[in-house]
């Protein structure tokens, strides 16, 4: 996977592999994004400068080993959120996208076009066969990111993930290599 590409060009956005540059940006988008992401996102309530750094670091290690793939949301040639894959399984060729955005950019289409952009990345570039995601329930926004790009909902995972507030239930989303998928990018 050495010559993997680093940067993703979509119509409104650059998706740069994450690195300390972006770590200033990402500290300003977080700050003024707390009540948005403190639901669903359990890092919120350990957040640091200090901790998005380590987090930062071991992105980047992350891709110099080829098992996950952290993406910084460039826009305006500011950081404004991240989009990444984790959870890699080599032996099965799967793993798990997740993502968020700076709260005054959401509801513009970013993050649908960010996650499109990914998914068909991942697949030309990854020899993935599945990619999965997890959405809660009640995240309307998220559950609408996977319907659009052609995800499907296979199951419910109870408590299947953390925020601020606790646990809480998760549909399972996956889509294939092969299942039909919007290009929204
Ligand atoms: C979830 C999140 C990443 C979506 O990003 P986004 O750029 O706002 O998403 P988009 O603008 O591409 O919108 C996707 C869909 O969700 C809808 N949507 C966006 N925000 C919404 C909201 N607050 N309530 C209801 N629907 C919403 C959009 O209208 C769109 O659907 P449509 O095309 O049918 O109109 C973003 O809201 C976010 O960062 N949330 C907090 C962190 C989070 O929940 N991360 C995901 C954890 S699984």
């Amino acid at each position: 996977m050495s010559q993997l590409p680093r940067t993703i060009k979509t119509s409104r956005q650059t998706l740069e592999a994450i690195d300390l540059n972006h770590a200033e940006d990402l500290d300003r988008a977080v700050e003024v994004s707390r009540s948005n992401l403190e639901r669903w996102l359990a890092w919120i309530e350990d957040y640091s400068s200090a901790n998005e750094r380590a987090f930062i670091a071991r992105a980047s290690e992350g891709w110099d080993r080829g098992e996950e793939w952290v993406f910084a949301l460039v826009v305006d040639g500011e950081a404004v959120g991240t989009i990444g894959l984790d959870m890699y399984n080599k032996v099965l060729n799967r793993a798990e996208i997740g993502y968020w955005v700076r709260a005054d950019l959401a509801g513009r289409g970013l993050v649908t076009e960010a996650a499109s952009a990914v998914v068909h990345w991942a697949f030309a570039n990854l020899g993935l066969h599945r990619i999965e995601l997890h959405a809660g329930t009640e995240n309307v926004a998220s559950v609408r990111v996977a319907q659009k790009l052609g995800f499907r909902r296979e199951g419910l995972l109870r408590d299947g993930s953390k925020g601020s507030f606790g646990y809480y239930d998760v549909y399972v989303f996956g889509l294939l290599e092969n299942d039909p998928r919007a290009s929204l990018y």
